[in-house]
């Protein structure tokens, strides 16, 4: 359906606001899609007009750009994205599994809308969130450690119009339309809600806390490090709370002994132990700055 008059002059002010953020409004294009998909819960090719007029672009260079990123729809979507993680790790815990199920359970494929408008089926790429695996994801929401039982009670929960809430993030799943509103930029109020980082993601900085494991004093930064100023050390912060190392200089120093942890992190920095067990038996090769073993 096209976008009437007073939908164009209501969401002109909107993309205003997305505008005045950016010192060129071309820059502004990414959140823009979010907000014509706000509006119609997809990018049509009305809202690739509105984006190019109010951006000065041509519609060819909204849409290549539109056409370009999964999360933007060509065609409608459902109030809800279910996108079953397919990607490696995801898959070989279960998530090739949970897919066919759930292809199986709603009738339809990827890609593709059950009939009452409620689900949209998707494959997608690794969320980043490998440590739950398999992970689906409701509108961007985490729901951790699946099954196809599990997500099959998901998708009827939402088809019967009941309130979900992730394992992780916010208290409850919004609609696709409102989610769109968010990645436009324009704050819900609600970021702070729910868990964020859960017990497998923090293993890595439990289990250094544990043994006493610190980063080790002068060491040099390395020129990747040294190149992000300032940053390397926040990088190496922040990956100390997530668990996630990033180099040698951000891990901390194994301990002698440490390859006789049978299934921890026999022979690895803690920070890449994020799983809270060894995937290789301890063959790795520890970091330069490690200490000799006893
Ligand atoms: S492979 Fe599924 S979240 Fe990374």
């Amino acid at each position: 359906m096209p976008l009437t008059a007073d939908v164009r002059d209501r969401l002109a002010v909107d993309a205003q606001a997305i505008v005045d953020r950016y010192p060129q409004p071309r820059s502004a294009l990414l959140p823009m899609l979010h907000l014509v998909q706000s509006e119609e819960g997809y990018v049509s090719p009305d809202g690739i007009a509105f984006c190019a007029a109010q951006l000065g672009l041509t519609t060819a260079e909204v849409a290549a750009v539109a056409t370009f990123y999964t999360q933007y729809k060509r065609h409608p979507n459902g109030t809800y994205t279910v996108g079953v993680c397919t990607n490696t790790l995801c898959a070989v815990m279960g998530g090739d599994e949970i897919f066919r199920s759930l292809e199986e359970h709603l009738g339809v494929g990827h890609d593709e809308t059950t009939e009452d408008g409620v689900v949209t089926l998707e494959k997608v790429e690794c969320n980043a969130a490998c440590d739950y695996a398999p992970v689906v994801m409701v509108n961007w929401e985490f729901f951790d450690n699946q099954t196809p039982e599990s997500a099959k009670r998901l998708t009827d929960d939402l088809r019967r119009g009941a309130d979900v809430a992730p394992t992780r993030g916010a208290a409850k799943v919004c609609s696709f339309k409102q989610v769109s509103r968010v990645l436009a930029g324009f704050n819900d109020g609600r970021a702070g809600e729910g868990v964020a980082a859960g017990e497998a993601t923090l293993r890595g900085t439990a289990l250094a806390k544990e043994e006493g494991w610190t980063a080790p004093e002068g060491a040099p930064r390395s020129s990747s490090s040294a190149s992000r100023g300032d940053g390397g050390r926040k990088l190496g912060h922040v990956a100390a709370q997530t668990g996630a190392g990033t180099s040698a200089q951000d891990a901390p120093t194994v301990p002698a002994g440490t390859k006789e942890r049978a299934g921890t992190t026999a022979g690895k920095p803690p920070g890449e132990a994020t799983h809270g067990e060894s995937d290789d038996g301890g063959a790795s090769t520890p970091p330069a700055d490690a200490k000799p073993e006893a």
